[in-house]
């Protein structure tokens, strides 16, 4: 019997198996609006067999988007078009959540295609979309990055405000699953790094002082959040800089994240910006896995591997060493779509299409055997 197929229980929700699409920009919305493209984007991976799909980062104040075209939940009326692609997804038999997320001081960048830079200051005002960067402390990002708005008190407040806001919407929508994003340098993340956070208030110094925001946002979001839906959150498990944050700073938080809550930890890394371009996490298949694999083990939570998990084996082996509980893939989801429906094949769990859509299913187990035979007579 394959793991990466068994059925997985969180809270109230039943996931069909245990491979996730990994949140991924789009670069598509309008106004923070869901488009046709994330109707195609995302229903074509609940097509292919995910039994979770996690949307792009959502911002949950226009302010804290990453760039221009984000998707968001900072009003009521980006509620619509995100609740015609949860219902599509679920009638198609996946599982969808949306990862909730504040740029901070990395908001307004290129997409990637246009090179990936920092938005000048004067576009970012252009925009018809109010703005900002904003951080723990008066510490940019990089060079080419402008320095970021310090909050306040009801700055913070009114951010936690704003991820309360979104959830409820989120609820409103039919999501799943809610996943914080605390991890890739974005305002979170800054609060938690001591290179980005130098308070000297409650909101720094100690690592209980940079965790509080994390806690407070995850204890008021889990507040909000239906009680049968499970929390995800997604951390730099290492933020890869010298004297950062570090994998044992992980293992603590998500300890504290686990008492507010939250029932998995996404296991990522990287992207505080200039501090990490000094150690770099090595790229390599399955380079975050043992990140999940210490977590899971010292925190005593479920956690979600992600990065570099390019076939079925591979996931399968990751799920059976106890290293992690569910398996992220981002571009090789990119790549196919159908990664699920072929893991599954791979693996012996589905050798007559019976868990792809019945309108494809049907006449490619049709087609196999004389298929097979044609093959063999070539
Ligand atoms: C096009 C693209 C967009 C991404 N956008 C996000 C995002 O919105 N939020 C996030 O947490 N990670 C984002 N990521 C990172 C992925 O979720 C994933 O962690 C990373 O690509 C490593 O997994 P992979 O090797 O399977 O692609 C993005 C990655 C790609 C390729």
């Amino acid at each position: 019997m394959s793991l990466l197929f068994e059925a997985l229980r969180l809270r109230s929700l039943r996931l069909k198996n245990r491979v996730v699409v990994s949140p991924m920009c789009q670069h598509a919305a309008n106004a923070g609006f869901a488009t046709p493209w994330h109707m195609v984007h995302l229903g074509k991976f609940a097509l292919g067999g995910a039994g979770l799909i996690l949307t792009e980062s959502t911002a949950v104040d226009s302010r804290g988007r990453i760039g221009t075209a984000d998707l968001g939940l900072w009003r009521d009326e980006q509620v619509g078009p995100l609740k015609a692609i949860v219902d599509f997804v679920h009638q198609n038999g996946a599982a969808i959540g949306v990862q909730l997320a504040h740029a901070g001081r990395k908001a307004g960048s290129q997409p990637l295609w246009e090179g990936g830079a920092a938005i000048a200051d004067a576009d970012m005002r252009a925009d018809a979309e109010p703005w900002a960067r904003l951080g723990p402390s008066a510490i940019r990002a990089g060079p080419a990055w402008s320095e970021p708005e310090v909050l306040d008190e009801p700055g913070i407040a009114s951010i936690v405000e704003s991820f309360v806001a979104a959830t409820r919407r989120a609820d409103e929508a039919g999501f799943d699953v809610i996943e914080l994003h605390f991890g890739h340098g974005y305002l979170v993340a800054s609060f938690l790094s001591p290179h980005s956070n130098h308070r000297t208030d409650r909101w720094g110094g100690s690592l209980e002082g940079r965790m509080r925001l994390a806690l407070e946002i995850a204890s008021r979001v889990r507040q909000a959040w239906p009680a049968g839906k499970p929390l995800f959150c997604r951390l730099s498990a290492v933020d890869g800089s010298v004297d950062g944050w570090s994998l044992d700073d992980s293992v603590i938080l998500s300890r504290a994240l686990k008492r507010c809550g939250v029932d998995v930890i996404d296991c990522s890394s990287g992207g505080l910006t200039e501090e990490t371009k000094a150690l770099p996490v090595p790229r390599g298949l399955g380079f975050q896995v043992p990140f999940s694999e210490r977590i899971r083990a010292d925190a005593g939570i479920a956690t979600q591997a992600v990065g570099m998990i390019v076939n079925a084996e591979q996931a399968e082996g990751i799920l059976r060493a106890g290293q992690a509980d569910l398996i992220a893939i981002g571009r090789e989801a990119l790549l196919d779509p159908y990664w699920a429906h072929h893991a599954a094949q791979t693996l012996g769990v589905d050798p007559e299409f019976a868990q792809w859509p019945v309108r494809h299913g049907i006449w490619l187990a049709k087609r196999a055997p004389g298929l097979a035979r044609a093959l063999d007579r070539t």
